[in-house]
């Protein structure tokens, strides 16, 4: 099994990173593959990711909180994704983690979240909004709490993603999709 972790950030090996690579290593103990990809929002770097999501079993959407929201490149990132590869994320779990200096975490994981949701993507979570502090790696590295949120959160993704497999060996199937009703409030 094998999740994919994208970085939205600029820094290729900031905050962001840091605490990705954190889950990476909780996922690695619970013997689950990871991926950690620098989201830069260009053609070719989203369609080596919509390819790699459709054998993917889960997503973790990382972004450093930019006035007070997502980083831009990592909301480019995820439109374009999703139009090229919605179907591919479908019944997926996934979990969106914010990196700041000090504010702006929850709006910019709920933001993230809302990828999730559209694509009925079980959201994973921790003991605690899934969020670290501060400027640079060495600074996050001393956020206790927020490194045990995303050990936490990797440990609860290895475990859904380990109950989906045994599902599915024991014949529950992913539920059957309904074709989509769009109404736009006029009729
Ligand atoms: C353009 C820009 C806007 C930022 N806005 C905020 C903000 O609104 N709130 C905050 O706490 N930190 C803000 N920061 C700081 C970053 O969120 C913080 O340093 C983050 O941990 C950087 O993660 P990274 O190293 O992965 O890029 C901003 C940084 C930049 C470059």
């Amino acid at each position: 099994m094998k999740v994919l972790l994208l970085n939205g950030s600029r820094r290729e090996k900031g905050c962001t990173y840091t605490a990705l690579c954190e889950i990476a290593q909780t996922l690695e103990k619970n013997g689950i593959e990871s991926e950690i990809i620098h989201a830069v929002p260009t053609t070719e770097i989203v369609k080596d990711v919509a390819e790699k999501i459709k054998t993917a079993d889960g997503l973790v959407v990382g972004s450093p909180v930019y006035w007070a929201s997502p980083s831009g490149e990592i909301i480019s990132f995820m439109d374009k994704l999703a139009s090229l590869a919605g179907k591919d994320l479908l019944h997926k779990p996934a979990a969106a983690i914010a990196s700041a200096r000090r504010a702006g975490t929850t709006a910019t994981i709920d933001v993230l979240n809302k990828y999730f949701s559209y694509y009925q993507m079980p959201i994973v979570s921790a003991n605690y909004w899934a969020m670290v502090h501060g400027n640079t790696p060495e600074e996050v590295k001393q956020d206790a709490e927020g490194l045990q949120i995303m050990r936490i959160l990797a440990t609860n993704m290895a475990w859904l993603l380990k109950c989906i497999e045994a599902g599915k060996n024991a014949g529950v199937e992913i539920p059957e999709i309904e074709a989509k009703i769009m109404t736009n409030f006029i009729r």
